[in-house]
């Protein structure tokens, strides 16, 4: 059975905690505290588990092919190809320049295709097939497009060169394929190796020391040879 006083306690503090509350939350937005939606989202922006808000990473097993290793890892579900790479794997060969999809330092081959990998999550790949620059050749036993780039001296500090060497390889086989760039005067006929063509693909690999040039003459040299 209600006692009456009690009732009337009970509403007038509901009613002074409702208050305090709007005011509370009122000079939250004066002060620039984020509401919990805004502050859910910016914490997803900075990184930090958006699945699991006790930070609790997400684990799964992912399994790949590596440089024609069958390779299988457990992986918080955020890890970039890039990290499981460089930091699961010890493949350090694949760079991280800028880590946001803007240099193509990172870029590795998959199941053919080029990719800047640190915009692609590992678990995304289970059953690829990827390919390092480690995987392309080494000391000894180069990659014909490794051993041009030595030849025209396709790199300075060398800290873009695996993936544009990369970049390189998979460019040759999208133009043998007739794939079309921004430069091709006609989609319809098979891509021109040309200068322009090969600048245009290789757009998306930036070299701070500009060894661009010396870059092109390599590919140049490489695609003579497969032609
Ligand atoms: Fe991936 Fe720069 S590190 S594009
Ligand atoms: Fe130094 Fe390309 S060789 S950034």
């Amino acid at each position: 059975m209600r006692v009456p006083g009690e009732l009337e306690v009970s509403r007038r503090g509901l009613l002074l905690g409702s208050a305090a509350t709007v005011a509370l939350v009122g000079m939250g937005a004066g002060m620039g505290t984020a509401p919990p939606a805004q502050a859910a989202s910016a914490q997803a922006v900075a990184g930090e588990s958006p699945a699991m808000p006790d930070g609790i990473p997400v684990m799964s097993k992912v399994s790949f092919t590596v440089n024609g290793t069958a390779r299988t890892l457990q992986l918080d579900t955020r890890t970039t190809l890039l990290d499981a790479l460089r930091e699961h794997l010890h493949l350090t060969g694949t760079k991280k320049g800028c880590d946001h999809g803007q240099c193509g330092a990172c870029t590795v081959i998959v199941d053919g295709r080029r990719l800047n990998s640190c915009l692609s999550l590992a678990v995304m790949h289970e059953g690829d097939s990827v390919t390092t620059i480690e995987g392309l050749g080494g000391p000894g036993d180069l990659h014909p497009m490794q051993a041009a780039f030595v030849k025209h001296d396709g790199y300075q500090c060398g800290y873009c060169t695996p993936g544009q060497i990369c970049s390189a390889v998979a460019v040759l086989d999208e133009i043998k394929a007739g794939i079309p760039s921004h430069v091709s005067a006609d989609l319809n006929a098979a891509p021109r190796l040309s200068p322009d063509e090969l600048r245009e693909r290789m757009s998306g690999n930036i070299c701070r020391c500009g060894a661009y040039s010396n870059i092109v003459d390599a590919i140049t040299e490489v695609a003579g040879r497969q032609a």
